[in-house]
């Protein structure tokens, strides 16, 4: 009976055994897993983006080469991502129609603008670092394919994550002009990157049952604190300035206590109305409008192949 069932897949779930596609699993865990899923492969492949930008005026040579192979390995991320979620039954196509019908969500981060080459440190070391953060926990999801496609990912974050604080210590330690630079690029990612772990606790309606199903470890309001805690040494490092006049040391805790995150400016962004939404759809779906003819050759010579094996 359905009762048995949810039983026994809670139990799997409490001793640590994975679930895989063909397992029996509740339907709104499918659904979780669905929307946790398509979201975070819209993320990275929009997430490509605001870095794609920079590509053509890196500094150097060398700069280049490390920005396309990022830029690369976030398109990779965002296919394996969309295989995991087509193992829960959507298909590719659905997934990508609600990306572009602005009905799925896709992460706040990548709505902002990116105006000069220091975002490019900025941006890997913060917004890659937060993706580690929360990534990490995630390759001992309960969900089996999910869980496998992060173990690579998270190698490749962490790929990324130094090469924007190297390149950021470069910036720091340059002319007063490039100091200027990173730290113009810290004040401007700084809050937004905070964001990107999502509502407070309080407000996070999924939390709980994600938490119960395994699928996160961790929540929201945790995982931002560890970031603000790792990160503030590595500011201080950097000889940056962190742009939170409320921000200080819990000597009795341990913890760094930040100012309040502006809620106001998180919902607007998540509901379409940040700087750059509407330009990251225009620039998707034009890209998938570009790209119809690889996919319609790649039918016909799979068609063709077929009509000959036939023979
Ligand atoms: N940007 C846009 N939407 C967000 C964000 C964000 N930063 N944070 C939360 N939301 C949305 C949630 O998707 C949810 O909306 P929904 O119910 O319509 O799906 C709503 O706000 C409430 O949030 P929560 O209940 O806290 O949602 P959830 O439990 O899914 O937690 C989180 C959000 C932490 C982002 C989780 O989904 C997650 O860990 N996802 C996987 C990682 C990921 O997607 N990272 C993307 C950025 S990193 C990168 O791609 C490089």
């Amino acid at each position: 009976t359905e009762i048995n069932l949810e039983e026994h897949f809670q139990n799997k779930i409490d001793s640590e055994i994975r679930i895989e596609p063909k397992d029996w699993m509740p339907d709104a865990y499918r659904k979780t897993l669905i929307r946790q899923i398509s979201q975070h492969a819209h993320s990275e492949i929009v997430g490509m983006l605001p870095e794609a930008n920079w590509i053509t005026r890196a500094p150097t040579l060398n700069r280049k080469k490390i920005l396309l192979a990022k830029v690369q390995d976030e398109a990779g991320h965002g296919l394996y991502l969309y295989c995991a979620a087509e193992t829960l039954g959507v298909t590719r196509d659905e997934t990508i129609n609600d990306l572009h019908s602005g009905k799925a969500k896709y992460s706040s981060i990548f709505n902002y603008p990116t105006l000069t080459w220091a975002d490019m440190g900025a941006i890997g070391w913060l917004v890659d670092g937060a993706a580690i953060l929360n990534q990490v926990p995630l390759c001992r999801a309960s969900y089996g394919p999910y869980a496998r496609a992060m173990v690579r990912i998270c190698k490749e974050e962490s790929f990324h994550q130094r090469q924007g604080y190297e390149l950021m210590m470069k910036l720091a330690q340059g002319s007063p002009e490039q100091k200027a630079m990173a730290q113009d690029a810290f004040n401007r990612w700084w809050w937004p990157t905070l964001m990107m772990f999502g509502p407070k606790d309080a407000d996070s309606g999924n939390t709980e049952l994600s938490m119960k199903w395994r699928i996160k470890r961790f929540t929201n309001d945790e995982l931002r604190q560890r970031f603000v805690d790792v990160s503030v040494p590595q500011a201080e490092y950097l000889g940056l300035t962190i742009p939170d006049p409320d921000l200080k040391f819990n000597e009795e805790t341990g913890h760094y206590e930040f100012g309040e995150i502006d809620w106001e400016e998180f919902w607007k962004v998540v509901k379409g109305n940040g700087a750059c939404n509407k330009e990251r759809i225009e620039t998707r779906k034009k890209a998938f409008d570009d790209g119809a003819w690889v996919r319609e050759a790649a039918t016909a010579y799979h068609e063709k192949r077929k009509l000959r094996e036939e023979r």
